[in-house]
């Protein structure tokens, strides 16, 4: 793409108008900024559409049904599920492991079986399966990670057994940026009958994803990390086991005979959405996908991003003093390093002074931190917003920043 296309996308995210220059954006992995699109959206459906869903029989709460079920359906057809039946909206990645696991453990996970989970998780895929795991008797796992943060396909296959019954892995790490091969991870668990939850909270902004092709039997992503709004989020399941797994929350909704009689729960997603849904967040996540598509996010949104992260290696590579960690033979939007005798918080609030936005810290990955000896360190998170003026420009600060601490400490 070139600058000029570059720079008219971005004017069609209002915040990078709106904010006093300079405003380096470059902590997408935290959330995405929003096109105005999906703003116009969510707008246009409280003024002008705005009724519950599913329970009214006049005119505008048929049309916010159709339009939600509808966002049901974009979202099916962009992750490549089969059915729309397989698409549970959610509030977030988290809640959607969170209601996963709960439900599982009810029908399939019995007492004896374990889980494993990967050191390199965010703390919403480690600790709902760790307290569901010692909460039901069960053992969780930890597959162990590199000192570089990278895991091995190994070092999860070597804890399973025959009482393995889910394996719960990131498609991207949101600490350091690495990539598992998920599909030969995949098919290898279910070479062994193990179930594979895949937490795309990350690589969906980042990667076309198909399920179909990856064959996982869960996969979760929050809307907010795919320019969307916050306050949605999709959960994937298979639909046999969406059909076998208990509701998570329980209220309105949810049932098909909810009298005196035993309860008959809903057959659809509908089941494991009780309560009234976030419809104008789920409108604006079906805006955030016809963005996406429109400006051909594969051919030409991730090619540039990816050039971009080239890009971005290559010109803190020049930097002394600068480590970056993870495992250097990947390309990612996620770029993790820390400063010989400079925090990373200093890090964070130098670059900050200069308008750029980062994440410093421990970014809920405590295990993979602690297997990588970190307490902290830096995040650079980019997106097909940035820009290689952009990239420059972070690259002289911190360039600078080490001629000061770092040279005169040497
Ligand atoms: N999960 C988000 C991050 O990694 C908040 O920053």
């Amino acid at each position: 793409m070139t600058d000029e296309q570059i720079r008219k996308i971005r004017d069609e995210f209002p915040i990078f108008g709106n904010i006093k220059q300079p405003f380096i954006y470059m902590d997408n992995a935290a959330t995405t900024q929003k096109p105005k699109s999906v703003l116009e959206r969510v707008n246009h459906f409280y003024c002008f559409e705005n009724a519950n869903i599913h329970r009214g029989l006049y005119p505008l709460s048929t049309s916010a049904c159709n339009a939600f079920e509808g966002a049901r359906e974009t979202v099916r057809s962009w992750i490549d599920a089969e059915k729309p039946e397989e698409i549970v909206f959610t509030k977030s990645s988290t809640e959607a492991v969170n209601l996963t696991a709960t439900a599982l453990f009810e029908t399939t996970i019995q007492a004896g079986d374990n889980v494993i989970v990967t050191e390199m998780e965010h703390s919403s895929n480690y600790f709902p399966w760790k307290h569901q795991c010692a909460k039901n008797g069960c053992e969780f796992r930890t597959a162990l990670a590199e000192e570089t943060g990278e895991i091995r396909e190994e070092s999860i296959f070597k804890l399973a057994d025959d009482r393995t019954k889910l394996i719960a892995v990131t498609g991207m790490s949101n600490a350091i940026g690495f990539m598992p091969d998920l599909k030969s991870l995949i098919c290898r668990a279910h070479e062994k009958g193990i179930l594979v939850f895949v937490d795309a909270t990350q690589l969906i902004a980042h990667r076309r994803l198909s399920v179909k092709e990856l064959s996982c039997d869960f996969l979760c992503f929050s809307g907010h990390k795919l320019y969307a709004p916050m306050g949605i989020g999709v959960l994937y399941g298979r639909e046999t086991l969406l059909t076998e797994m208990s509701p998570f929350l329980y209220g309105g909704d949810m049932v098909e005979i909810g009298d005196g009689r035993e309860i008959l729960f809903r057959e659809d997603p509908g089941k494991y959405e009780a309560g009234t849904q976030n419809i104008a967040g789920a409108l604006g996540l079906e805006a955030a996908i016809h963005f996406l598509e429109e400006h051909q996010f594969e051919t030409e949104l991730l090619s540039y991003e990816k050039k971009l992260s080239s890009y971005l290696n290559e010109r803190l590579s020049e930097i002394p003093g600068l480590t970056r960690n993870g495992p250097s033979n990947q390309v990612s939007s996620i770029y993790n390093f820390t400063m010989k005798n400079c925090g990373a918080y200093d890090v964070g609030i130098f670059l900050a002074t200069s308008g750029i936005a980062v994440r410093s810290g421990a970014h809920c990955a405590y295990p993979l931190m602690q297997r990588m000896k970190q307490e902290s360190n830096v995040r650079i998170s980019l997106s097909f917003c940035n820009t290689e003026e952009e990239v420059d420009l972070v690259a002289d600060r911190l360039r600078y920043l080490s001629g000061t601490v770092y040279l005169k400490n040497r």
